[in-house]
């Protein structure tokens, strides 16, 4: 990652070239979908970080979550933001809470996804696919989450180096894809993919950012988005979430410039898009 600066001497000017490929001492991070899961876990992880000096978590119901007993916790280091990824009116609104009250983001994770819920299951053929499950797994997965990150952009313009991390899933590589089955979700993350690469290539280009943008796959991970289909997998292979976010802050903290737009996994594995 290049930064210029420019500095004068006498009646010349000099540039000179930075290269960043970390964080800086104290940095601020914005969880996007934290009410459980892997959103959750990063929150308690990062909270405890010394270096991390703001916490920015949203949920759709801030009020009885777990989020809301970590701000009586962390009074200082904690905000939280009501954020619903199926309503424009949320993200605006919540992109304008967060823009009003922090005047830089180092990193943005992009947590939240769906898959199922009470009334939609992942389709297993063609002919299960409806436009209700299509629209809610692509709202969640690809449209919200890249609608609320083009508007948190100038809050990085601060930064002398940030990461945008979107939480993807493996099932979402085309070339990876085996089995078939899972339209909406595979489709709905093979999207949000695509806006991942999309965004690096135009960051990169833009002499304003130092922002690396890339896709993770978190491994198998025990929550409530896995538990019907990993009954099966064996212990070694199904992480917790404190886990799976020590895992993924690793591969984070590892990124070089060379990596960005592209789709790592847990263990900082390249996967094919
Ligand atoms: N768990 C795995 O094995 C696994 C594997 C591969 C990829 N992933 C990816 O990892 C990410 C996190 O998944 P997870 O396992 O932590 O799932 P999870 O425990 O089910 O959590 C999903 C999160 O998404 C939020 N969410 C759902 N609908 C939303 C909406 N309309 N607006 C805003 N937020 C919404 C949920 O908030 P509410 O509490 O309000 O519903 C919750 O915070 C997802 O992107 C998922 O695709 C997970």
């Amino acid at each position: 990652m290049h930064c210029y600066s420019c500095f004068f001497v006498g009646s010349n000017v000099y540039i000179e070239t930075m290269t960043l490929n970390s964080f800086k001492d104290q940095y601020s991070v914005f969880v996007q979908g934290a009410s459980k899961g892997i959103g959750l876990a990063f929150v308690r992880e990062y909270l405890e970080d010394k270096k991390i000096k703001k916490v920015i978590a949203s949920s759709r119901q801030l009020e009885g979550s777990a989020l809301t007993e970590l701000i009586n916790q962390y009074p200082d280091k904690l905000e939280i933001y009501a954020l619903d990824l199926e309503s424009q009116s949320s993200i605006d609104d919540c992109a304008e809470q967060i823009i009003n009250s922090n005047s830089s983001l180092d990193l943005i994770l992009n947590v939240a996804g769906f898959l199922h819920s009470n009334s939609i299951k992942p389709e297993k053929r063609i002919s299960d696919l409806n436009l209700a499950n299509l629209s809610k797994n692509f709202s969640i997965n690809t449209f919200g989450p890249i609608l609320l990150t083009s508007k948190l952009l100038p809050l990085l313009k601060g930064s002398p180096y940030s990461v945008i991390a979107n939480l993807s899933a493996k099932v979402g590589s085309i070339e990876d894809n085996k089995s078939g089955g899972w339209h909406s979700y595979r489709s709905s993350k093979a999207a949000q993919n695509m806006l991942t690469k999309n965004l690096a290539i135009e960051l990169s280009m833009s002499n304003k950012f130092s922002t690396l943008c890339v896709s993770l796959h978190p491994g198998t991970v025990d929550t409530d988005l896995s538990k019907p289909f990993s009954r099966n997998t064996d212990k070694d292979n199904l992480f917790t979430p404190e886990e799976c976010v020590d895992n993924l802050i690793k591969v984070i903290n590892n990124l070089k410039e060379a990596d960005n737009g592209n789709f790592f996994d847990w263990s900082g594995k390249k996967i094919p898009w």
